[in-house]
C-alpha cells in the first residue's frame, strides 16, 4: 500500500512538475496576446482622438488663438462625447490642468509623475498597466509649437480669455518639447 502511494505521489509529482509550467506558459501567452491586442486597439483609438482634436485645432487656429479658445472650450467635450463607446473609458490628464475635470485620478497620479520627467527629446513610450483587474493604456503628450499659443506664454488677450473661462488654470508656462500630459484609455468593467 505504502509503495503504491509513494509511487502514485511520484508520478503525480512529476505530472504536476511537468504540467504546471505548461499551464503557466499558456496562460502568460494568452495574457500577452490580450495585452497586445488591447494595446493596439487603445493606440488606434487615441490616434483617432488626436486626429479629431488636431483637425478642430488647426481649422480653429486659422481664425487665431483668441477665437480658437472657444472652439477648444466648446468642441472638446463634444468630440469626447462622439467617441464614447462600450469598451473604453478615456480622457486627458496632466500634472498642470486647465479644466479641473481632467485632474489625474488616483491610479493616474504615479503614472503622471513618472512621465513628467520625460520630454520630446527623452521620450517615454506609451504602455499598458493594470488598474485592479482592468487594462489601461497611457500615452504621453509633448508640447508642439502650435500648443504654445495657449499653453506657453499666451498673448494678453488670449491669457485674459483663458483666465475668464478657467479661473483655476495651471496649464500655461509650458516649453517646447516638454511633457504636457497623457491620453489614457481604460477598459470598462463588465459591471459598468
Ligand atoms: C487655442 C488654444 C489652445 C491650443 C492652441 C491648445 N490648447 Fe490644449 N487646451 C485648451 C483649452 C481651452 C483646454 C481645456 C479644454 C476643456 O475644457 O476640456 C485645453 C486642454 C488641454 C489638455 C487637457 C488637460 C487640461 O489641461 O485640462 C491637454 C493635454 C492639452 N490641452 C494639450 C494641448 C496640446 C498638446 C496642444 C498642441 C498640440 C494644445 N493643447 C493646444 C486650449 C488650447
Amino acid at each position: 500500500m505504502q509503495t503504491i502511494l509513494i509511487f502514485y505521489m511520484k508520478i503525480n509529482n512529476t505530472f504536476v512538475k511537468f504540467l504546471l509550467p505548461v499551464v503557466l506558459l499558456i496562460s502568460t501567452q494568452i495574457q500577452a496576446v490580450d495585452k497586445n491586442s488591447f494595446q493596439q486597439e487603445a493606440q488606434d483609438f487615441v490616434a483617432s482622438l488626436k486626429k479629431s482634436f488636431m483637425r478642430e485645432l488647426e481649422s480653429g487656429l486659422k481664425k487665431g488663438a483668441y477665437k480658437s479658445i472657444d472652439i477648444c472650450h466648446l468642441k472638446v467635450p463634444h468630440i469626447q462625447e462622439g467617441k464614447i463607446n462600450e469598451k473604453f473609458e478615456f480622457g486627458r490628464t496632466s500634472h498642470k490642468v486647465r479644466n479641473l475635470t481632467n485632474t489625474p485620478k488616483e491610479w493616474l497620479r504615479p503614472i503622471v509623475a513618472e512621465y513628467r520627467k520625460s520630454s520630446e527629446a527623452n521620450p517615454l513610450r506609451p504602455k499598458v498597466v493594470m488598474v485592479d483587474k482592468r487594462m489601461a493604456y497611457v500615452e504621453p503628450i509633448y508640447v508642439k509649437p502650435v500648443c504654445l499659443q495657449c499653453h506657453g506664454n499666451p498673448v494678453e488677450s488670449v491669457q485674459k480669455k483663458i483666465s475668464k473661462l478657467y479661473p483655476k488654470d495651471q496649464a500655461v508656462g509650458f516649453k517646447l518639447g516638454e511633457f504636457r500630459g497623457l491620453f489614457w484609455v481604460l477598459q470598462r468593467s463588465s459591471s459598468d
